[in-house]
């Protein structure tokens, strides 16, 4: 897209400044914020050094900070040694042995309170497994898990030992699981019996036997929670249940001291071209971008009670359940189900009965729970709320304003934050006592974040409300290391735009008036369905896959609640249903999409063609067709269309 075609359609006015009684205890005010600017302008290595000498708990301090040479590959604090698992556990034991690390619920109403002691003893017993099973320092283990503690306890028993672990969303199919544990290579699968969501059991250990099945040829073990209770097949030789894995092992494992650039973890996420790429994070770097931003953006105290409602799945489920919280020793609660069981008022319940004080979720569940009325929130003690949070599509002002009013009762600071799964941690989001907030602007980056908005050519775009490229123009240390694999996508997905001289983030924005940022969507073909990142191709590659569909187009069609539902086009091999309609088929191609993927990908609508329309150079026309799905009049020229008549088809008009 180019960047003059970017237009601004948002001009919110609205300005809340913090409240004195936030602003009172606040971590961070505004003094204290404009000194950490300074700071990091001043000098950018020197600013994250001292907070990496501060917050991370070294085994060996480093002496290197920054290391360019091989830019765009970035290393941070490089001759450091530490253990992740160490800097989230052993070091609050002392003072944090017996408070609550996490507070666990379970979709039945089931409650678990796991101190930092017994959560110590936990990863140190499941460490112990791995070891017995012969996970070593940088082997993968896949982890395909429902919500639970034991998921945290296998990530962080992964990072004790430094194996490399990457969770699989209990969502995905076992297609694509499978894609994503040879793409790693991984030795080993943690999975469970089944979850719970939504009211229905999740068949995880059945899908992680169709996943082996098919392949996965590099698998040697696979370890199975009980949670469900459901009856699985077990395969003598490779599964073994986790309450046995755990019996005769001790509960003291030695942490492995890894180089701050041990890779912590992979994390498969959509691109716009080709399979889902394993996002690769850094041990040092990364832990420090978890521990800053629950300091400053969520304002962690240690009477707080955090609830992050993202799946581990997802890059936020990482940075604010599995480490964040537990590195700066926090309490968080932790649920496994979906928001309306029994019924929408199901996190108001649990922030009421648990004293969320502060509650992270993502607009599409804000959407949700404001489409059921008022008056459920209103049923709900939320005295003890003090900050809210959003992450993952753009808030749009009704849905913050809602939220504002009937959640955080006009009292609590909305802070929307804007990264992604590559930036490891916020990079721009609202301090909250330190910056006034507007509806919809995930406001300013940073300390230390050197974030922008440039247009084709790259340079800055200072006049306001001028919309273009978002870029990091200096490394950070949470960024993301690479893509497991593969080099060169790596270098060409986030740097070749500039040159290599910024972070491309792939998203568009703009800048007001005063320096805000706002977040206009994607510059690429990744949808945000629900706030969860889907690539066009992926869903395009699942649906040609099918015996009788010879070429398909996929496109976000604007949906009320998930901020885009997957619309696609398709061409049947053979002849095009009559009148554009096959229900029986649509069916069966819906099916198949959740089959290939999982339900997220799975089509709102399906519409047959006789062909899709194309440039002359033969590129499919996206623009035109996104216009289609969202029911606006066609402005683009069409003249170039071999068939005009086409057009009729697309619309369903024919
Ligand atoms: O488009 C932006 C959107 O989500 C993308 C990153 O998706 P993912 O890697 O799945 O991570 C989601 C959780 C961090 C971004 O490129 N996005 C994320 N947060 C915001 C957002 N868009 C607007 N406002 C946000 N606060």
């Amino acid at each position: 897209m180019a960047a003059q075609t970017i237009e601004s359609v948002l001009h919110e006015q609205r300005l809340f400044q913090p409240a004195a009684a936030f602003v009172e205890h606040a971590r961070i005010k505004k003094h204290e914020l404009e000194t950490f600017q300074q700071q990091a302008v001043q000098d950018h290595e020197k600013f994250w050094a001292g907070l990496a000498r501060e917050q991370i708990s070294w085994h060996k301090p480093f002496t290197q900070i920054l290391d360019s040479r091989r830019a765009p590959h970035f290393r941070w604090f490089g001759d450091g040694l530490l253990n992740v698992s160490y800097n989230c556990l052993d070091r609050n034991l002392k003072d944090k042995a017996g408070k609550t690390a996490i507070i666990f619920e379970g979709e039945q109403g089931d409650v678990r309170r796991v101190t930092y002691a017994e959560l110590h003893r936990d990863v140190c017993r499941f460490a112990n497994a791995l070891k017995a099973k012969g996970i070593k320092k940088g082997d993968r283990v896949v982890i395909y898990m429902p919500m639970a503690p034991e998921v945290v306890v296998a990530m962080q028993a992964c990072a004790r030992i430094g194996a490399i672990h990457s969770v699989v969303f209990g969502g995905f199919s076992a297609q694509s699981l499978k894609d994503r544990i040879e793409d790693a290579g991984a030795k080993m699968l943690i999975t469970a019996d089944g979850g719970t969501r939504g009211g229905k059991v999740i068949e995880l250990k059945l899908a992680a036997d169709q996943a082996l099945a098919k392949g996965c040829s590099t698998i040697e073990s696979v370890i199975v929670l009980k949670r469900s209770g459901q009856t699985i097949p077990m395969q003598s030789g490779r599964d073994v249940w986790w309450h046995d894995a755990v019996k005769n092992v001790s509960d003291q494992c030695e942490p492995v001291w890894v180089e701050s650039e041990h890779p912590l973890f992979l994390l498969y996420t959509s691109g716009s071209t080709g399979k889902p790429k394993g996002i690769q994070h850094s041990s040092a770097g990364y832990l420090l971008g978890a521990i800053v931003t629950m300091q400053w953006v969520f304002d962690i105290h240690d009477d707080d009670i955090f609830w992050c409602t993202a799946d581990v799945g997802w890059v936020t489920g990482h940075s604010y359940v599995a480490y964040g919280p537990l590195a700066t020793g926090a309490t968080m609660v932790m649920y496994e189900g979906a928001p309306t069981i029994p019924d929408g008022g199901r996190f108001w319940d649990i922030c009421q009965r648990h004293g969320v004080t502060i509650f992270y979720t993502a607009p599409t569940a804000i959407r949700g729970l404001m489409k059921l009325g008022d008056d459920l929130p209103a049923k709900y003690d939320l005295s003890k709320l003090r900050l809210l949070g959003t992450v993952g599509e753009p808030i749009n002002p009704e849905a913050w304003m809602w939220y504002h009013k009937h959640i955080g009762r006009e009292r609590c600071p909305i802070t929307d934050t804007w990264w992604q799964t590559e930036t490891g941690a916020h990079l721009i989001a609202p301090i909250p006592g330190a910056v006034a907030t507007k509806p919809g602007s995930c406001t300013l980056p940073l300390p230390g974040i050197a974030a922008d908005v440039v247009d084709e050519e790259g340079n800055s775009i200072t006049q306001p409300n001028q919309g273009g490229y978002l870029v990091i123009r200096k490394p950070w240390p949470f960024m993301l290391r690479g893509i497991w694999g593969d080099e060169q996508r790596y270098i060409d997905t986030y740097w070749k735009k500039f040159n290599n001289k910024y972070y491309v983030a792939g998203d568009t924005a703009h800048k007001d008036e005063d320096g805000y940022f706002w977040i206009m969507g994607r510059a690429d073909d990744v949808l945000k369905v629900s706030g969860h990142r889907l690539g066009t191709m992926e869903i395009e590659s699942a649906l040609v896959a099918h015996p009788r569909v010879a070429e398909a187009a996929v496109v976000g069609k604007p949906d009320e609640i998930k901020g885009e539902a997957v619309f696609a086009y398709v061409v049947l091999k053979g002849a095009r249903p009559t009148g554009g309609v096959d229900e029986a088929l649509t069916k069966e191609l819906r099916a198949w999409v959740t089959e290939q993927i999982g339900p997220i990908a799975r089509p709102d609508d399906i519409r047959y063609a006789d062909n899709l329309p194309k440039t002359r150079s033969g590129k499919i026309m996206r623009r035109l067709l996104r216009s289609i799905a969202a029911g606006e009049a066609i402005t683009q020229d069409t003249s170039t269309l071999e068939n005009e008549a086409i057009l009729l088809q697309l619309q369903g008009k024919a």
